[in-house]
């Protein structure tokens, strides 16, 4: 059962992201972080054991990197352990998923596609190697509006952040995603002490409706600004993503991305850091822009 009957511009909004994500159940969160604790308990429920005390798998799956923070904060609050998954800068490594998909004690996998935003995933092989073995969670907070990369026909639950500066600008709130109404029920009582503020559904909806133009910008931006890069490391150049990642070796290198970036007046970050890449390198924030 649904929580409430939704009221109209509630359903026009969720009817919107269903088409976005292929996904027909849609629950909007107070923030993104709301999504990935719903998500999470879901899959927590399914590992749970007859007895409903007992976790069955208590493991779950998260990026070395190119994540972000409550991946490995919320299973600590769930009783649940987060073991880090190797990545080759951002993009999951598919051998050491599958190692660690081996020994049956993994309830879920939470992701983020693109990795720290600036690397497709190979969502297709992740799927197959996840399916039947455990819930796989994706973070498509930036990807919505681009078909390929947030696609619900490869993820069990999808969630996303409509936070400041993401792909959907809002400032507030966020969705989780999903086919599932066994799924969708488990976390029932999270949607029952959540509500999303009516007042921010209008903004939202003309932002749905203008998303993949939204995207589709930030790509181009992108292209355009690589080319003043073109003497750096960009890190996966080649693969889709709303921001540029690029790695240094000397202060020398790392002064000159800086220069480029504030005469160009574009948002940077400088890593390590695990929302980015735990190496030196610098991200070029595109999605700010
Ligand atoms: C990839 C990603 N997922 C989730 C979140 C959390 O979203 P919120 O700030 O809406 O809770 C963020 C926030 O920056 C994020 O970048």
């Amino acid at each position: 059962m649904t929580k409430f009957v939704k009221q109209s511009k509630e359903q026009e909004v969720t009817n919107k992201l269903a088409g976005l994500t292929s996904h027909d159940l849609i629950e909007l969160t107070e923030s993104g972080n709301t999504a990935i604790f719903a998500a999470l308990y879901i899959a927590r429920k399914q590992c749970l054991a007859k007895d409903k005390k007992t976790i069955l798998k208590t493991k779950v799956l998260i990026p070395d990197q190119a994540g972000w923070f409550t991946y490995k904060k919320y299973p600590q609050m769930l009783e649940l352990e987060p073991i880090e998954v190797k990545t080759d800068n951002g993009i999951i490594d598919l051998k050491d998923l599958k190692n660690k998909l081996s020994k049956d004690d993994v309830c879920c996998f939470i992701y983020q596609n693109p990795a720290g935003y600036f690397a497709e995933q190979p969502i297709k092989e992740i799927h197959n190697i996840c399916k039947n073995k455990c819930i796989t969670i994706m973070d498509v907070s930036g990807s919505i509006g681009d078909n390929e990369l947030c696609n619900g026909n490869y993820a069990d639950i999808l969630v996303c952040s409509f936070g400041k500066w993401k792909i959907i600008n809002i400032g507030y709130g966020g969705f989780i995603s999903l086919n599932n109404m066994d799924y969708y029920n488990n976390a029932i009582e999270i949607f029952n002490l959540t509500r999303f503020d009516p007042a921010f559904l209008d903004f939202l909806s003309k932002e749905l409706d203008v998303v993949k133009n939204t995207i589709n910008t930030l790509y181009k931006k992108r292209d355009e600004i690589m080319l003043k890069f073109n003497d750096f490391k960009i890190i996966h150049k080649k693969y889709k993503g709303v921001n540029i990642t690029l790695s240094y070796k000397t202060k020398d290198e790392l002064n000159k991305i800086i220069d480029i970036c504030r005469k160009n007046k574009y948002p940077y970050v400088i890593c390590p850091r695990y929302h980015r890449l735990k190496k030196k390198a610098v991200s070029i924030e595109v999605k700010r822009l």
